[in-house]
This record gives structure tokens, sequence and C-alpha cells, in this order.
């Protein structure tokens, strides 16, 4: 599965948000070890902050499935009415939920770069001497 790939699949999963509040739509399609993807999107609340993001929508669905071993992730997000072809990189919380389950040295983050194409981060880029499961031993 090629990032590309990848991505359409994120724009795809973005069609499902729900997002009345921001109006920014954002898909995620996050691929297993063995090559199954998890499709998630944004979901907003009237009361704000129970929101989730596309990016732990993604990752819920498939841990609750048994999924542990993850390869990459594409995110696609921007406002309502465009294309979403510029960068949308996690948030924190998401890059944490990540952390949980993910080699940060070898797992990937697939973004779009704004120019057509996309970018490629480890997630030990995004998210440096992060606090993972090895920390507590
Ligand atoms: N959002 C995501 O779903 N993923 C990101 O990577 C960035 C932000 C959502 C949260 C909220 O519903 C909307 O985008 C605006 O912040």
């Amino acid at each position: 599965m090629t990032n590309e790939q990848l991505m359409m699949e994120a724009k795809k999963a973005r069609e499902h948000a729900y997002a009345p509040y921001s109006h920014f739509l954002v898909g995620a399609a996050l691929l297993t070890k063995s090559g199954k993807i998890y499709h998630g999107c944004n979901i907003e609340n009237a009361a704000y902050s129970p929101g989730n993001c596309a990016e732990r929508t993604a990752f819920f669905r498939a841990v609750y499935q048994g999924e542990r071993e993850f390869e990459k992730i594409a995110v696609a997000g921007g406002p309502k009415g465009r294309e979403a072809d510029k960068l949308c990189a996690p948030c924190g919380v998401c890059r944490q939920v990540m952390m949980e389950f993910c080699d940060p040295e070898t797992f990937q983050i697939i973004l779009a770069d704004g120019k057509g194409g996309c970018l490629q981060h480890s997630l030990k880029e995004l998210l440096p001497l992060g606090f993972g499961p090895e920390n507590l031993n």
C-alpha cells in the first residue's frame, strides 16, 4: 500500500466526518502490519470537549477489533467544501495515543504536503522523547 493510496483512503474517510461546529472535516486511514485498513473521522459534540479526532477514531476502532500492530496512518483534513490537500498534522493527544500502540521509530504518519503530494514523518519526529508504555518499566 503506497502512501498515496492510503491518503486516498483517508480522503474517503473524511466524507464521514461529523463536524457541525468547526466545519473542518478530517479523515484518517490506519494501516495494520497485516495489511488491513481502519478508517476514522472527526466526531464533534455540542459540548465541544468530548469531540474526537479522526486519528483516534481510527485507532480506537482498530484496537476494539483486537489490532495491536500498526504500520502507518494517513490524515486528510481541511475546511468543508475544499479539497483536503493542505497539511493537517495530528494534535498532541492523537500523537500520544499513537505512542501507546506504535513503535515511534518505525510508525509513519502520512500527511498532504500542500503541493499534491505526501509527506512522511516517523512518530518519533512528531513526538520526540515521547512517554510510552516502556517508560513505566
Ligand atoms: N482534527 C482532527 O480530527 N485531526 C487532526 O489532525 C486535527 C484536528 C479535528 C478536531 C476538530 O473536530 C476539528 O478537526 C477542528 O480542530
